[in-house]
């Protein structure tokens, strides 16, 4: 595990869009699996400006979301599609045919499920990027005595929809349920950046990173993957000095 704590948040951004950028430099037809939430929006308005100068090309890159809201259509504001357009897709070149997010509004749940993880064994992501629940939640694979493997239709927990109750105009609009990857199709990425931002979270940045491998706490899965690196702000990661 490589653990990183940055001064600033600036700092923090360029490192996290360096990372995607050096990969697609690297190898241009990169998969990547990319999240939503406040966490990686400075990253992906990092990719934008490499993108803008020329450093950096998705023409050939393709991409696979954690995670969306079942019962949204893509062209609902608080859809991860939509999330996904407006932060990334719609202002670089990456081809929207290559881009890929749950389909929230699919009739058969279970067969969209199975259709996403027969794709991302097919496509085999190269980098996938993580934000951190309050919970210890990854995707949306909340704490629980179980956790699914594969793509699921979740039932999210109260913590977790009052914590995304900003992105829509009531707590009650918030969905019940979510289409996530599960903890194998995460843990499959060849390689996978944790992003963790603010004191919030530094407890269960803390948990997670350094306490039990538990199911109560999805993301202390990571701490078994080969190829994890951690980006943190000095709140987030002051216990990491
Ligand atoms: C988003 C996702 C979630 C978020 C997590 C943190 O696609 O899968 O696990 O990464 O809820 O959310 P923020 O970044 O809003 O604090």
């Amino acid at each position: 595990m490589n653990l990183l704590t940055f001064r600033s948040e600036e700092d923090l951004n360029r490192a996290g869009a360096g990372l995607i950028a050096s990969l697609l430099q690297s190898n241009p037809r990169s998969v990547l699996g990319l999240a939503t939430g406040s966490t990686p929006i400075g990253i992906y308005a990092e990719l934008v400006k490499l993108y803008e100068s020329g450093s950096v090309s998705f023409a050939k890159a393709r991409s696979y979301n954690l995670d969306e809201y079942v019962g949204l259509s893509g062209s609902h504001p608080a859809s991860y599609r939509c999330f996904m357009n407006t932060h990334l897709f719609d202002r670089v070149d990456i081809d929207p045919a290559n881009t890929h997010v749950p389909n929230g509004l699919a009739k058969d749940l279970e067969q969209e499920c199975a259709y996403y993880d027969a794709m991302i064994e097919d496509d085999r992501i190269d980098l996938q990027l993580l934000g951190l629940g309050h919970n210890g939640h990854i995707g949306f694979n909340e704490p629980d005595d179980e956790l699914i493997p594969g793509t699921h239709a979740a039932t999210l927990q109260q913590q977790t929809r009052e914590a995304n109750a900003r992105f829509f105009n009531s707590q009650d609009d918030v969905p019940k349920q979510a289409i996530t990857m599960g903890v194998a199709g995460i843990m499959k990425a060849a390689q996978i950046m944790l992003v963790v931002r603010g004191a919030a979270k530094a407890d269960i940045a803390r948990q997670a990173l350094t306490g039990p491998i538990t199911t109560q706490c999805p993301a202390s899965l990571l701490q078994l993957h080969p190829n994890l690196v951690v980006l943190m702000d000095e709140a987030a990661g002051a216990w990491a000095k």
